[in-house]
């Protein structure tokens, strides 16, 4: 055993790290024998100097080993998992589970909180009034069990050593590090066991990695450590220009996923979701059919199973009437201020406004309104005339200001644009 100076030492010149090495470092963000200012120079020694694969993957393997370990596809083999590196009107995991768990391909995630300007699954699931996303193994098998389907909320006994070097790569400025965001996701991805995980990395405006050349590179880390690990992984990386679909806001977002299961899906957020579902699906040994997807939201089956895992997880009867109304009630109509061609969105922008009207979080232990939401009328290389209704925002209390920021999040150009391709083969 060699001691942290020594460690920090080596990594700081660029060393490669060993097996043990790694594991100390790990070891000592879990059990507190590592100081704070230890982890994080451990922290900016690696962003600054990369982690090997070999470093990648003992610190994900060291980092998952630390919390609790479901092994669920022992109990159920064909299991599959999808995991969104996040952005906004992002809800496929809400679409895509209840469409593989009609085609009989079972689906167990564990979801995360909104982070900046994204919002996350968690949030969104809470404007169902009762839903309850407190799973353990035993309630999420039983679940997937009795409805094809699970969705709850990552515990604190996952991954605790994610938890500690999380919070201090948020405030040492070494969130952005590709090798510490593959170890910090997949440490809480594996958790559940699943037989293969599809992964959605999202690049553009709205993404936390808007270059697709590094989108790739974070693609490329996942599947190889994933599988490194043992568990079958592909990744998608598809387009986050714009928001997702046409909402954003939670319960708007919830109520746009029923659309979706009814066959009044968004053209973009259905190709994505159809897309990552044959993943899952392959990935498990199980390929989805020619016309299997289209099928189970066609005849109805996969809404059925939305409403049938909501009851299972204690939502309560007449939810959907609450999902109906959530709208907030002061509306804004955003129209077009001149004729041309909609050619950018500052979708992390649109995410953070959103999030200042209410919709998000500025402080961790703040609530968060359900019924701020947007509804994108355009889409990028659309004509769009003088005049024209571009979107529509529900706020708590009218907001001119934030409403004519809003409107310059969206760029129109004289020229027409070619929108960028929604997903982009890895
Ligand atoms: N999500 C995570 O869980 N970890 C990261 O580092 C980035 C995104």
């Amino acid at each position: 055993m060699t001691t942290p100076y020594r460690i920090l030492e080596r990594k700081r010149a660029g060393e490669r790290l060993s097996v043990e090495e790694v594991r100390q470092v790990v070891k000592g963000a879990t059990d507190g024998s590592w100081a704070d200012a230890q982890l994080g120079a451990f922290l900016m020694a690696a962003a600054i100097r990369g982690l090997g694969p070999q470093e990648t993957r003992v610190l994900t393997q060291a980092m998952l080993e630390s919390g609790d370990l479901w092994e669920l596809r022992n109990d159920i083999a064909d299991l599959g998992d999808k995991h969104s590196t996040g952005g906004v009107g992002d809800k496929v995991s809400l679409v895509l589970s209840p469409i593989l768990a009609a085609c009989g391909r079972p689906v167990a995630m564990l979801t995360g909180r909104g982070l900046g300007h994204t919002g996350g699954t968690t949030d969104k699931l809470e404007s169902i009034p009762g839903l309850d996303l407190a799973l353990d193994r035993e309630s999420c098998l039983r679940t997937v069990t009795e409805t094809g389907m699970a969705i709850g909320m990552a515990t604190t006994d996952v991954a605790p050593a994610d938890r500690k070097l999380y919070s201090l790569r948020d405030v040492t400025a070494t969130i952005d590090s590709l090798p510490l965001i593959t170890a910090s996701i997949l440490s809480k991805k594996l958790a559940t066991g699943a037989a293969g995980v599809a992964f959605d990395i999202k690049t553009g405006s709205g993404a936390f990695i808007p270059e697709p050349a590094r989108a790739h590179e974070l693609a490329s880390m996942l599947v190889r450590t994933a599988e490194a690990l043992g568990t079958p992984t592909t990744a998608l990386v598809t387009d986050m220009s714009q928001p997702l679909g046409r909402w954003v806001g939670h319960a708007a977002e919830v109520k746009e996923t029923l659309e979706c299961l009814e066959g009044d899906g968004p053209a973009d957020l259905m190709e994505i979701t159809f897309a990552l579902c044959r993943e899952v699906g392959s990935l498990v040994g199980r390929p989805l059919g020619e016309g299997e997807l289209e099928a189970a939201v066609a005849s109805g089956r996969a809404r059925e199973v939305f409403d049938r895992w909501a009851a299972a997880q204690g939502a309560e009867s007449g939810w959907e009437r609450v999902i109906d109304q959530a709208l907030a009630p002061e509306e804004v109509v955003l129209t077009v201020p001149s004729a041309g061609y909609l050619s950018a969105v500052d979708t992390k922008e649109v995410g953070l406004l959103l999030a200042e009207a209410g919709g998000g979080r500025q402080r961790p232990t703040d609530t968060i309104d359900h019924q701020v939401s947007l509804r994108v009328l355009a889409r990028l290389g659309d004509e769009l005339v003088a005049g024209q209704e571009l979107g529509r925002l529900y706020l708590r209390r009218n907001d001119d200001d934030l409403a004519a920021r809003l409107l310059g999040c969206f760029h129109i150009s004289d020229q027409p644009v070619e929108p960028p391709p929604l997903i982009r083969p890895v």
